[in-house]
């Protein structure tokens, strides 16, 4: 099982989502390495399809860059037709995995306990997971932001005691994701300040100063840097912008 995770620690995300091949990937993640040869300025992970995780991995293996998936199933292994399961991404390396992003809550239809249960699966197979939670547009015009980010954040660490220590949160308003419409440092800050909130509330022991909570949606090397200003974000998980090695690079800056 991996070592636990620092506290807060700063982490930048790349959340490739459905590009690159695995001979693509590992050209970017060697670029990556590249720009990165004299140092990294924040925890970083690249979380690429899971064809092209053994050959990022490969170019990440003996650095400091963290390898991550985009999903996993909650069970370890069986009858489960076309799925991954946490051992499986373990056994190749990865450190992190993303569980709830909204385009599986809604383009797959995963639930609050779907997800729960894909965090545990995470923690149970010595993997950190990022479990993103965030608002639609419709639930933040109706003034439901907080009632939604309770909930989703409730659902997953219910429970959870300790190990709520080994995983990050990522805050993605839907309604940013892919945009290129950012949340205001404002708004990041206030959901990330529910988000701690209830984090203290249903763990206990002020989980809420220990666990980082990222932001995400739309991120930009030309918004990094404000986004970061703001001190309840602990980085980013950045989609479109994480798929160009310098515009990535720049957004790891920009978290130092
Ligand atoms: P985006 O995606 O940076 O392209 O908006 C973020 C995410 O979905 O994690």
């Amino acid at each position: 099982m991996s070592a636990p995770w620092p506290r807060r620690p700063r982490l930048v995300a790349g959340n490739w989502k459905m590009n690159r091949t695995a001979a693509d990937g590992a050209a970017l993640a060697r670029e990556l390495t590249a720009l990165s040869a004299a140092g990294l300025p924040c925890a970083v992970a690249l979380c690429p399809p899971f064809t092209a995780l053994e050959s990022v991995g490969a170019v990440l293996r003996g650095g400091a860059t963290h390898l991550g998936a985009q999903n996993l199933h909650p069970e370890s292994k069986g009858a489960f037709t076309g799925e991954v399961s946490g051992p499986m991404l373990a056994a190749l390396g990865c450190r992190f995995v993303i569980v709830g992003h909204s385009e599986r809550r809604h383009g797959m239809g995963e639930d609050d306990a779907t997800v729960a249960r894909k965090a545990r699966a995470a923690l149970r197979d010595g993997l950190t997971p990022i479990v993103c939670v965030g608002e639609t547009l419709a639930e933040r015009e109706a003034d439901k932001t907080t009632e939604v980010l309770v909930r989703q954040v409730w659902a997953v660490y219910e429970g959870l005691g300790a190990d709520s220590r080994r995983t990050v949160v990522a805050y993605e308003p839907v309604w940013a994701i892919g945009t290129g419409r950012v949340a205001t440092p404002d708004q990041a800050r206030d959901a990330h300040r529910v988000i701690r909130a209830t984090l203290d509330r249903v763990v206990g022991d002020h989980a809420g100063e220990a666990i980082a909570i990222l932001y995400g949606g739309s991120v930009t090397d030309k918004n990094a840097v404000a986004l970061f200003a703001e001190n309840e974000v602990d980085g980013a998980l950045v989609g479109g912008a994480s798929l160009e090695a310098a515009s990535f690079w720049r957004i790891c800056a920009a978290a130092r």
